[in-house]
């Protein structure tokens, strides 16, 4: 009789695995996105997908034996309402156990990357497909949210059951002698877990709406605003001097779905910049584009060749600000332009500005920031290369700029 009126062991060790599973993946799967390319972001990716399936093995066989070994029915003590949310928050919670993993192992498909449980090669599900790519990230990326959230209402619900009701919900799924302290055991450890989530989660959702919000701003503004061209001077603020050896213009790209990494040298720049007076703050860098590096003599070849870069015609890249803003703390927004090969396009490149004494007693600003760039924006791989197959479209670009006052 107790088998029907509680979860059956099997049922419970399912349960618990999966739920673990779960919060790590979420935990681990905005962790991840938080971190810049990197050996550690790459291994972290796989052991995300490795576990990610393992999630959808269990989801199986938890469906099979559910068909064979019947649940218990919901307690009589539940109100109808009760009964309502957690029935939903169920439903929701089984789609998402398949609806995850599958949009992942999709998105890592039609992104053309590779996928592998354990160490073992799992079949790709689709070929190539951008579209399908940007889908299935989009759904995977929504549903991460909700599921973290449905996933919070669930725990609520069964915390509420065991600490306020005091009834057997929480126990029929564990042992059945869960007290009071064994119940705030666990539940410190999940809500521990389940934090872990929440916050790198809150972080991920600010970044994309500081980025958006940012872009459209810059565009607006760049429509409206145009800029003289070349250098310029300032009598009142303060110079800033480039220190070229310690700064540098890295970037992120894929060949063949594989990512590399490069970077560039700043040939030479001006700011003028004052916290207390940003509308009068400028900035002006010059990349040199034949110092390229990316690991591979052929590719620098390659790279500054006239179908990708043309240093010929072009061996600068410029960028120009037109407008800083002060966003947090540390964190500011410089509106301005980019060219790269003769192309101008608006661009909002959020920075972090940390500034400390350097030994002679200047100061020495650090400035780090990222950015995303189409490089078909700026016309960078012509002729066959305009296709994404090989060279991807979107480079990331890792900005690290040093700076002193004398
Ligand atoms: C994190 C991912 C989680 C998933 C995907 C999940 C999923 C589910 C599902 C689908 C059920 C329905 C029974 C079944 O089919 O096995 C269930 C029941 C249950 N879950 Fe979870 N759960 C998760 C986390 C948690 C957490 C963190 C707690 C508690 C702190 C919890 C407590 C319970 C309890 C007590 C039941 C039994 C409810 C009842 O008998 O009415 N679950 N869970
Ligand atoms: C239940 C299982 C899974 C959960 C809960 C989960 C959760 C997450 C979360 C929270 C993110 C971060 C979302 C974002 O910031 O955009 C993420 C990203 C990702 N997940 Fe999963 N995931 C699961 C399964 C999988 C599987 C099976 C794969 C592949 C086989 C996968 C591949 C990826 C990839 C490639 C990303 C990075 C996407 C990007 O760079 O924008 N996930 N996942």
């Amino acid at each position: 009789m107790e088998q029907l009126d509680s979860y059956h062991v099997f049922s419970k060790i399912i349960h618990w695995v999966t739920a673990l599973l779960i919060l790590g993946l979420l935990f681990i799967g905005f962790y991840m996105n938080s971190l810049a390319f990197s050996e550690d972001k790459l291994s972290l990716y796989g052991w995300h997908k490795s576990f990610g399936l393992l999630v959808l093995i269990l989801a199986g066989v938890r469906v099979v034996w559910h068909i064979v070994k019947p649940k218990p029915k919901p307690l009589s003590t539940h109100k109808k309402w009760e009964h309502g949310i957690a029935r939903f928050a169920h439903v929701f919670l089984y789609l998402a156990l398949f609806i995850m993993p599958i949009s992942g192992w999709v998105m890592s498909s039609a992104g053309d990357f590779t996928v592998k449980f354990f160490g073992f090669d799992v079949p790709d599900l689709t070929q190539k497909n951008e579209a399908l790519f940007q889908n299935s990230r989009q759904i995977h990326e929504i549903l991460a949210y909700t599921l973290l959230l449905i996933v919070g209402l669930h725990m609520v619900g069964a915390l509420k059951h065991h600490f306020i009701d005091r009834d057997r919900t929480l126990r029929r799924m564990t042992v059945p002698d869960l007290g009071i302290i064994g119940g705030a055991i666990m539940s410190i450890l999940v809500i521990l877990l389940y934090a872990c989530g929440g916050i790198y989660a809150v972080k991920h959702l600010k970044k994309q709406y500081l980025t958006i919000a940012s872009v459209v701003d810059s565009n607006v503004r760049a429509s409206v605003d145009e800029e003289n061209e070349g250098i310029f001077i300032s009598s009142v603020l303060p110079e800033w001097h480039i220190d070229i050896e310690d700064s540098l213009i890295g970037f992120e790209a894929t060949q063949y779905g594989q990512g590399f990494e490069g970077s560039f040298k700043i040939a030479r720049g001006q700011i003028f910049f004052d916290e207390a007076r940003l509308g009068q703050s400028k900035l002006r860098i010059e990349i040199d584009i034949s110092s390229v590096k990316t690991g591979s003599n052929d590719r620098d070849e390659q790279a500054i060749s006239t179908e990708w870069f043309d240093v010929k015609a072009f061996p600068y890249a410029i960028f120009e600000s037109h407008k800083f803003e002060k966003m947090s703390a540390n964190h500011f927004l410089a509106s301005g332009k980019l060219t790269l090969r003769g192309i101008t396009v608006p661009i909002a490149l959020l920075f972090i500005l940390n500034i400390d004494e350097g030994d002679n007693g200047e100061n020495v600003a650090h400035m780090t920031a990222k950015l995303d760039l189409n490089r078909l924006d700026f016309g960078i791989g012509q002729g066959k290369w305009q296709n994404t197959d090989a060279i991807g479209a979107v480079v990331k670009l890792n900005i690290s700029v040093v700076a002193r006052t004398k």
